[in-house]
């Protein structure tokens, strides 16, 4: 049984059909979600008993405006929703979010999640008629979303103000919109090259910066960018590989000052059958794999959880792919002393430099700035400020 076949028994689902008065709930979506969520231990622990419908949610109890009605998961087998269910939906109350690159693939998973949840949303996409037509399923469900085409790269101020002029306020950006292209670094088309860092680099840039002072005017700004593990390294992918880096690293360098001005950074490395990794993997078994194991519907219930205003995180990174996700930090291997400042003392060391060993997690440039310190002279650390650079983390 993977993660995704957990599922309640069809004896006590059909009890539970029975027991509820399902006319109560507006859509079949949200009878999908209370019969799930009473299905759950959480429900079992809040009712007291096991087909109540006290402690149910109250936004699921009658029609609520704006809610899309949950959809956990595009899947028709029935054991999948179970992995997408919560036992009470994150409520966005009406929050403004804009998701870039929406019309398809994991961004257009995010912006239907967000609108189920009460969100409204911009959809973002270069690609009319895939924005449109987010927009048209988000709004045939109950949900509240605009569509905007403008360039990530060249249109941001003009995204941001889709949000504004629709709803006056703005409190989330998933800075999800991407290009990929392959190709041997010093053979490929040099305009090719700089269209894809241009568009995961400047795209980014450009539409964090036109939101900062609608997330900072929000109170609870959340501002998520999504990086990749190609910044790990991908042979023929160096200008994907580098722009995803500088993802990461504007988003960490970033999130210190944000915090100050109470909006959350975040960086995601997901990973997602979409079409561009339809596109990039043609190996059938790892096309399978992902198709069974890695729907972006799973990548956007965590998006949805970190663009909730009650969801606390600090700088961190965190791969995710379908239930599964993981923090990611920057880490050293113990250090390596030459016996001297010359470049043959480094020579002895070739080998101790490339071996894997124990690691220390740094969280910020501050430790790691110190650590070196220390280790070349210990008696700093007693002199030293613990925050060199005023970064504390929380
Ligand atoms: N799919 C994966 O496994 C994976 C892994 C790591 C990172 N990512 C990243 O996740 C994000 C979403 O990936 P996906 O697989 O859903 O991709 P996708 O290709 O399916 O969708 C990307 C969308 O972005 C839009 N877009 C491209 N350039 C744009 C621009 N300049 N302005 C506005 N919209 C633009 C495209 O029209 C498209 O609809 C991307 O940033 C991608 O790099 C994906």
């Amino acid at each position: 049984m993977n993660a995704f076949e957990q599922n309640p028994g069809e004896e006590f689902r059909n009890s539970i059909l029975t027991s509820i008065p399902m006319g109560l709930l507006a859509k079949p979506a949200d009878q999908a979600d209370a019969v799930m969520w009473l299905c759950s231990d959480q429900a079992r622990t809040v009712t007291g008993d096991s087909a109540g419908r006290r402690g149910y949610p109250a936004d699921k109890q009658t029609s609520r405006p704006g809610a899309a009605g949950a959809a956990p998961h595009k899947s028709s087998r029935t054991s999948q929703r179970s992995t997408y269910m919560t036992a009470h939906n994150l409520d966005f109350g009406g929050r403004v979010a804009i998701v870039t690159g929406a019309g398809q693939g994991m961004g257009r998973a995010h912006a239907k999640m967000l609108a189920s949840r009460g969100a409204r949303v911009v959809v973002n996409d270069l690609n009319a008629d895939n924005a449109t037509s987010a927009v048209a399923e988000i709004t045939a469900g109950g949900g509240t979303a605009v569509a905007d085409t403008n360039n990530v790269v060249t249109g941001a101020e003009t995204i941001v103000q889709s949000a504004i002029d629709a709803w006056g306020q703005l409190d989330v950006v998933v800075n999800n919109a991407g290009i990929n292209a392959f190709g041997t670094f010093w053979e490929m088309d040099r305009d090719t090259w700089w269209r894809v860092f241009d568009v995961t680099v400047k795209g980014v840039v450009e539409v964090s910066r036109a939101a900062m002072p609608h997330l900072i005017a929000s109170g609870t700004g959340r501002l998520i960018n999504i990086s990749s593990n190609g910044l790990m390294g991908v042979p023929l992918d160096s200008a994907y590989s580098a722009g995803k880096a500088a993802v990461w690293g504007l988003s960490i360098g970033l999130a210190a000052e944000a915090r100050e001005v109470g909006v959350q950074v975040t960086t995601l490395m997901p990973v997602a059958w979409t079409p561009m990794t339809r596109d990039a993997f043609q190996n059938p078994v790892v096309q399978e794999a992902m198709k069974e194991n890695v729907p972006p519907e799973a990548v956007s219930a965590f998006v949805t959880y970190l663009a909730h205003q009650d969801t606390t995180t600090y700088a961190d990174t965190f791969e995710i792919a379908g239930v599964a996700a993981g923090r990611v930090a920057i880490a050293g291997m113990e250090r390596v002393d030459a016996v001297a400042a010359t470049p043959e003392a480094w020579v002895e060391q070739a080998e101790a430099l490339t071996k894997d060993g124990e690691m220390r997690v740094f969280h910020n440039a501050s430790e790691s700035f110190r650590d070196q310190m220390v280790h070349l002279a210990p008696e700093l650390d007693s002199v030293l400020p613990k925050d060199a650079a005023n970064v504390e983390r929380v």
